[in-house]
């Protein structure tokens, strides 16, 4: 009973709670598309119908879940809708929400292999499952992080470790004994590399963005003069991002070339495939990750692409050792007599560390690859779809290659050539579909173009959906046009 009491909830309560939200979430996920994918409210309005400080004595569980049905849900942007496209579309899968509830009962920290042998063993395990599904060597070896921007940052300290400055003991403050550090990306990388950058003393003029071509993938030859004229001016180039899947138009950098020129100069390539590098699990696909076997590390998402609630990212190096230089750090209380096993906590910035390994385990084991390819194809599919029915549209323009499952265009009639007032247009027929709360679309900028984004990875997401996507964005722009 005092246990019960200190678990705050007994067995038969947690049954009948346990059921009801477990039933809750089958109907959310069965029934996502009847709410409106963007909520209808104003910045505030959930906050104001929240108590500004926490009750005194306990509240019952009723009550709780009447508040979330009643507060909380009416303020969500329903990721888990079919028509949600913006940003990168994704899905928490049932089989991972179950993982993942697993996972909280469980609550192991699993920063030591002692701390739970199962959690830091599956992390191995199925880690090494999805390197063999995109097709890495097996000398890569994986981390699970939080998010595709933690395992950047994860490996670019690797990266900065293995020039043997002795920064990790002398840190960057003051030194003359080194030159300053630099690292190389495209102008279309991912913000988190440059966070990476300021976090690790580097900072945001260490970073050298390299012009992207047409077609949004890094100008190699830009890059090698890169590299060479900042030797000659006394920088240390130490690391080059390259991307599979860049965020805005999910261009795929030349990482087969630019492996060449980091072996060459001796620099540490890191790839960020957060998005695109599931897509190598499509046969067909595989040569989306050409070069990358020659990184020094590389970052998937399975929380963007393969059906993993979030948060669940996968970093893999080969240099395993050089990533422990650079984070081990073992306090008296954390040393244990095991000799040679695996302690995550040497792997990164955290010592505290989730089961995220499971809910990714059910995932793969619940789809198996089969079923995993031919969702991705699917998504593929759609996009296909939907960029040629935009290329028949004569007031309509595709802004980027297709080569994943996300669509990048605008609405460009003949009349209008100026950049200012096609952003102005573009951006009230967003504004227009999102309050519709049928369709949520987020927008970028290609080359100073505003651009409308329609990304697709829903599982629920079909060629319905899609129809419905290109509908409402022709209804919502003719009605635009009228009230120009
Ligand atoms: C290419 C790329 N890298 C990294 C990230 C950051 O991932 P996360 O949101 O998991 O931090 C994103 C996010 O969209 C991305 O597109």
């Amino acid at each position: 009973m005092e246990n019960q009491n200190l678990q705050r909830m007994d067995s038969e309560e947690f049954r009948k709670y346990g059921r009801e939200v477990v039933d809750w979430i089958a109907d959310y996920l069965k029934n996502t598309e009847k709410y409106p994918v963007f909520p209808n409210i104003k910045p505030g309005d959930i906050k104001k119908r929240l108590p500004g400080s926490p009750p005194l004595s306990s509240e019952k569980m009723d009550k709780i879940l009447e508040d979330f049905n009643h507060i909380i849900l009416p303020g969500m942007t329903h990721w888990n809708h079919p028509n949600f496209h913006a940003y990168f579309s994704i899905t928490g899968s049932a089989p991972g929400i179950l993982g993942e509830m697993l996972s909280a009962a469980l609550n192991v920290n699993g920063m030591l292999w002692r701390t739970s042998p199962s959690a830091t063993e599956l992390e191995e395990v199925v880690l090494d499952w999805l390197r063999q599904m995109i097709g890495l060597p097996s000398d890569f070896r994986g981390v699970i992080t939080d998010c595709g921007s933690a395992s950047n940052l994860v490996a670019l300290a690797a990266a900065r470790e293995a020039i043997h400055r002795q920064i990790r003991e002398q840190g960057l403050a003051g030194r003359t004994d080194i030159p300053k550090l630099r690292l190389y990306c495209s102008d279309q990388t991912h913000s988190s590399v440059e966070k990476a950058a300021i976090v690790l003393g580097i900072g945001q003029e260490g970073v050298r963005k390299i012009q992207s071509d047409t077609e949004f993938k890094m100008n190699v030859k830009v890059l090698a003069a890169a590299i060479d004229e900042d030797r000659k001016n006394g920088w240390l180039p130490f690391a080059v991002v390259a991307t599979v899947g860049t965020t805005s138009s999910t261009s795929i950098d030349p990482v087969a070339a630019i492996s060449n020129i980091c072996q060459r100069e001796k620099i540490w390539l890191h790839v960020d495939a957060a998005y695109g590098g599931i897509a190598a699990i499509i046969p067909e696909m595989r040569y989306v990750l050409d070069g990358c076997d020659r990184a020094d590390s590389f970052v998937t998402n399975p929380h963007k692409w393969l059906f993993t609630p979030i948060d669940c990212s996968a970093l893999y190096t080969r240099h395993v050792s050089t990533l422990k230089q650079a984070f081990s750090l073992v306090p008296d209380y954390l040393t244990t007599a095991e000799g040679d096993v695996n302690n995550y906590m040497d792997w990164g910035v955290q010592l505290g560390r989730r089961f995220r390994s499971l809910k990714l385990w059910f995932v793969i084991r619940s789809f198996g690859i089969e079923g995993i390819i031919s969702h991705l194809r699917e998504h593929c599919r759609l996009a296909r779809k939907l960029a040629d029915w935009i290329s028949q549209e004569k007031d309509y323009e595709l802004l980027a290659p297709v080569p994943f499952s996300v669509v990048c265009f605008r609405y460009h009639p003949g009349e209008i050539s100026n950049e200012s007032e096609l952003e102005q247009l573009n951006s009230r027929i967003i504004d227009r579909v999102n309050a519709t709360g049928k369709v949520f679309l987020s927008h970028t900028k290609l080359h100073g173009k505003y651009t409308i984004r329609v990304a697709i990875g829903n599982l629920a997401t079909t060629e319905k959906h899609i129809s419905l996507v290109w509908k409402v964005i022709k209804q919502e722009q003719k009605l635009c046009s009228t009230n120009r």
